[in-house]
């Protein structure tokens, strides 16, 4: 799609239903993101997400998507202790969930040695540069990366070196959208952004967050694409009125005797 000058489409999914959804309107990638964190689970970050947790939902989006490429974020230290357990926990992921693929944050070089690790055993791999949330506490805050020449020329070192180490794609989240235009440009495999301006390969944004279902969520680089957190509030407020009111079950919603 690259080669083609085609954009990729990609957005999270954790569930069977938005997996269907998803599929269904023909997006090419469906990430199960460790978002699943703090979107599905309540978490304060990704930090606490475990592999079994990962699993358990990137395998109820597989049956809800079939026949999507599916990537699954590595949760945090299942890929950082060694190369070994890694490849081991990488291996569950794909055996257990069924995905295609799975994703790493950083690209220093013992990322690097671990991704090429997994790539030779015939596990793909997404990177993952700039915000890498798994580091919150390191970067001091989900803040913008890659400002300045040091930091900039620091994420096309590593995204070159992902590339080499056997990367399809990396995403590359918050940062400036030059710095991820002359990455793009810099990289035969694609780069897709989020927050990291129009010019990557493609875009991905975490589901709940396009939908509106976490209205108080709202930083610069999220559109909203529909607004279904107050459309779910606005339904459960019927439901509650009818209910106390005496409205529903009407009739209608009602079955008599001789049916
Ligand atoms: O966890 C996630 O959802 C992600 C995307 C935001 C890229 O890593």
């Amino acid at each position: 799609m690259k080669e083609q000058g085609q954009r990729i489409v990609a957005l999270t999914a954790y569930d069977y239903l938005f997996a269907k959804i998803l599929e269904e309107a023909g997006v090419d990638i469906v990430l199960i993101g460790d978002s699943l964190g703090q979107v599905v689970l309540g978490y304060e970050s990704t930090i606490p997400v475990t592999l079994d947790e990962m699993i358990h939902h990137a395998s109820a989006v597989r049956r809800g998507a079939p026949d999507t490429f599916l990537v699954m974020d590595m949760p945090f230290l299942t890929y950082q202790v060694s190369s070994e357990e890694a490849l081991r926990n990488a291996g569950r992921a794909m055996k257990e969930s069924g995905v295609e693929a799975v994703k790493v944050e950083g690209g220093d070089k013992e990322t690097c040695r671990t991704v090429s690790r997994l790539v030779n055993a015939g596990i793909p791999v997404m990177g993952h540069l700039g915000l890498t949330p798994q580091s919150v506490h390191t970067l001091g805050g989900y803040r913008v990366q890659g400002q300045g020449k040091d930091a900039a020329g620091r994420i096309l070192m590593e995204a070159v070196a992902l590339q080499e180490a056997g990367c399809f794609a990396v995403v590359l989240e918050l940062i400036p959208a030059d710095l991820a235009r002359e990455v793009t440009g810099s990289l035969t495999i694609p780069t897709i952004g989020i927050g990291a301006g129009p010019d990557c390969d493609g875009q991905v944004l975490v589901l709940y967050d396009a939908l509106g279902l976490n209205p108080g969520f709202q930083p610069r680089f999220l559109k909203r694409f529909a607004e279904l957190g107050e459309s779910a509030r606005t339904g459960v407020d019927a439901y509650i009125r009818e209910v106390r009111d005496g409205h529903f079950p009407d009739s209608e919603h009602s079955f008599d005797s001789q049916e």
